[in-house]
């Protein structure tokens, strides 16, 4: 679906654009685990100011391919929030849920400001309504894999993100 050019060019200017509009405040990336690693990664080397990096793990219960929307908590940040400026790091936004959820969690940390950077977004599956600040691709719905994202916990690895066939 994109190759790792066509990634690489889209997260620099994410980066490009968050660096702008965060120039005189500190920022914090919160990775959400597992699938965001990657995209983190190179995001946060898109973005030139001083910043910090945590991790959230969440699993979120459902059946095969679809989500449940009940998340559960895996690994909790290892810093607090409060008054800082957040901004929540998601490989792919599909029902909505998860990021609502995790909207309505942190809100009760009394960040500064809390935004969501995802890097795909599957608009015919939305269940709730979510703002999504930045946004890598908006894509259609089909099951994919690759830079991060993954299939029973596979393909994390590829350079690229490719469509499961038949999904
Ligand atoms: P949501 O709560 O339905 O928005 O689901 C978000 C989570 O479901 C993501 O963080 C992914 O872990 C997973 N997910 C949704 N669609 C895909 C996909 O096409 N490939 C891999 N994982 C997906
Ligand atoms: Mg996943």
């Amino acid at each position: 679906m994109f190759s790792a050019e066509q990634i690489g060019i889209r997260v620099r200017e994410l980066g490009a654009q968050i660096t702008r509009d965060y120039a005189d405040r500190s920022l914090a990336l919160v990775c959400v685990l597992k699938g965001s690693f990657v995209f983190a990664a190179d995001l946060a080397r898109a973005i030139d100011l001083p910043l910090r990096v945590d991790f959230l793990g969440v699993r979120s219960y459902g059946a095969g391919t679809e989500t449940s929307g009940v998340v559960q908590i895996t690994q909790d940040l290892s810093y607090p929030i409060a008054n800082e400026h957040i901004l929540l790091v998601e490989d792919i936004i599909d029902s909505g849920l998860t990021i609502a959820h995790l909207m309505d969690l942190f809100r009760t940390r009394a960040p500064a400001s809390v935004r969501v950077c995802a890097l795909l977004h599957k608009p015919v599956r939305s269940r709730v309504t979510v703002a999504i600040d930045y946004l890598g691709f908006t894509i259609e719905d089909r099951f994919v894999v690759g830079y991060g994202l993954d299939c029973a916990e596979r393909y994390r690895n590829l350079p690229y993100i490719g469509i499961i066939d038949g999904s």
